[in-house]
């Protein structure tokens, strides 16, 4: 039992991760491969459903070819954790992709959200799913595609359209089953939060055909075991997440009122609202966490900002004025302010709290003195400026101050990002040795299924093992007011741009 080996598949907006785990949580090997999203319209991003599949069987691949003999025996489970939301539709049987994927970033439903908005369904949506009317969430993009890819009315007129959110669109092609489970069936818009079943009444008013929908499972479950012929054959999966949902796990949220924050392409702050629903009437989302064997829920409340890693990236292809990510810490350093100048990284529109996806980024604060450095430091500093809202929201919602700020995913081991951050909430920012806070929680939670682990505890010691930082508030409340005031004024401008 204490050499065995737990398998984690991460598959994210940009990449696509398979790493192992002892029984003590430490990370034993991790392979990786790139993703690319196509960006065809403005708000359009999609990716091709193959090459997401290509890119995870890359990574599995990779960490195989890695390993020892010995280790590849010792891989007793295998969780699955994904990018939330992106829908995939594919033919029943053949299994062949109908359409590309529209990925959570995208914006082309906007129209669509606008018309449900105007029959009425909103309120009813939001009660029965905790979540609101927007492109991000699977719904629109299903019917979106039903109504301009005749492939896929056509599947579905003949009972053999297939919808998925990536973690189905995985075990799919990983063992055949077409099945989600309750993470990331919360993220569609067509299920019932209390339920915790496919809203039916929901999806026929919507125009989603509920035959299309997968099987519902709990988090924790016998969901299949992996098929011969592919990497770590013969190994049973045994628990799927959504990303956020994964990574609050892996940061040991396990008490009420303790939250995470991921800066990965999008930054995710999810707070732990145990057996209760926190509902928000200021565009924070109420979310399943997890479910356990026996179906029993541990609930979320999250605020979603849609454009971090993203900000990084376009200063790296777009402006070219970095090599790679990782520089960008660096580059901020190289001056002591931003100089008044902010950049609002609405790219792909807002999330919490504004949930306009016709608002787009802006830089403003331009003088004859910006320069790349402070362009770096604005874009690091507006990340954490758009987190501190979501913060600031979730305390009030929950009434309570959050105490500390787990903080992980790639972006996050920018030193200037984390300060920004304590400096932004007044809220002291713990950072992890190891960033994969992700692919750590669905591992734990494929081992508890598998029986090889005591219970989601199991690692909550790593949490302060060495190599962690903490990041204290330096800014007094006066500074930091004037500076949040400041941010609001240019979010301000960013809003309703595309309209
Ligand atoms: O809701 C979208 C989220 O799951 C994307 O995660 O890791 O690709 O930023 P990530």
């Amino acid at each position: 039992m204490g050499s065995a080996l737990f398998l984690s598949i991460d598959q994210g907006t940009t990449s696509s991760r398979a790493a192992l785990y002892d029984t003590s949580g430490h990370q034993v090997a991790c392979c990786g491969a790139p993703l690319e999203c196509r960006y065809p319209a403005d708000g359009w991003v999609e990716q091709d459903p193959e090459a997401i599949w290509q890119s995870q069987l890359a990574a599995l691949h990779q960490l195989e070819g890695s390993i020892s003999e010995e280790q590849r025996r010792a891989v007793a489970a295998c969780g699955i954790a994904n990018q939330r939301e992106t829908t995939v539709l594919w033919r029943r049987g053949s299994g062949e992709p109908l359409a590309p994927a529209i990925v959570w970033q995208d914006g082309r439903t906007a129209a669509l959200c606008t018309e449900w908005k105007r029959q009425g369904l909103e309120e009813a949506l939001r009660q029965r799913t905790g979540l609101l009317v927007d492109p991000y969430f699977s719904a629109s993009k299903i019917v979106w595609s039903l109504r301009e890819h005749p492939a896929v009315a056509a599947a579905a007129t003949a009972g053999q359209l297939c919808f998925g959110t990536v973690d189905s669109w995985l075990l799919w092609r990983l063992c055949g089953r077409h099945a989600t489970d309750c993470s990331n069936a919360s993220r569609t818009l067509l299920m019932d939060l209390e339920q915790l079943q496919w809203a039916g009444d929901l999806a026929a008013a919507l125009g989603v055909p509920e035959q299309a929908l997968p099987e519902l499972l709990p988090s924790q479950a016998p969901f299949g075991s992996i098929a011969a012929g592919l990497p770590f054959a013969g190994v049973p999966i045994t628990a799927m997440l959504g990303d956020q949902q994964a990574a609050t796990l892996g940061q040991s949220c396990l008490q009420v009122g303790e939250g995470k924050c991921t800066y990965g392409t999008g930054a995710f702050l999810v707070i732990n609202t145990g057996a209760t629903i926190q509902r928000s009437s200021a565009g924070l989302l109420s979310t399943v966490g997890w479910t356990d064997a026996a179906g029993k829920p541990t609930y979320c409340l999250e605020g979603s900002l849609f454009n971090a890693g993203t900000a990084i990236q376009w200063l790296r292809d777009g402006l070219h004025l970095i090599e790679r990510s990782d520089q960008v810490n660096g580059l901020a350093a190289a001056c002591s302010s931003s100089g008044g100048v902010m950049l609002v990284p609405a790219f792909t529109g807002w999330g919490t709290p504004h949930w306009d996806p016709y608002a787009r980024g802006l830089l403003i604060g331009l003088t004859r003195d910006t320069g790349p450095a402070q362009i770096a430091r604005a874009t690091l500093e507006g990340i954490a400026l758009a987190v501190a809202t979501l913060v600031e929201l979730a305390e009030r919602a929950l009434g309570a101050p959050l105490q500390e700020l787990a903080a992980d995913g790639g972006a996050a081991a920018a030193d200037l990002l984390l300060q920004a951050q304590a400096d932004a909430t007044g809220v002291p920012v713990r950072r992890r040795a190891d960033l994969e806070s992700t692919s750590r929680g669905v591992a734990l939670l494929a081992g508890v299924q598998a029986g090889l682990l005591p219970g989601l505890e199991a690692w909550s010691a790593l949490a302060s093992a060495p190599g962690a930082r903490r990041f204290e508030p330096t800014l007094g409340p006066l500074q930091r007011q004037a500076w949040s005031r400041r941010w609001h004024g240019a979010v301000e401008r960013s809003l309703h741009w595309q309209e």
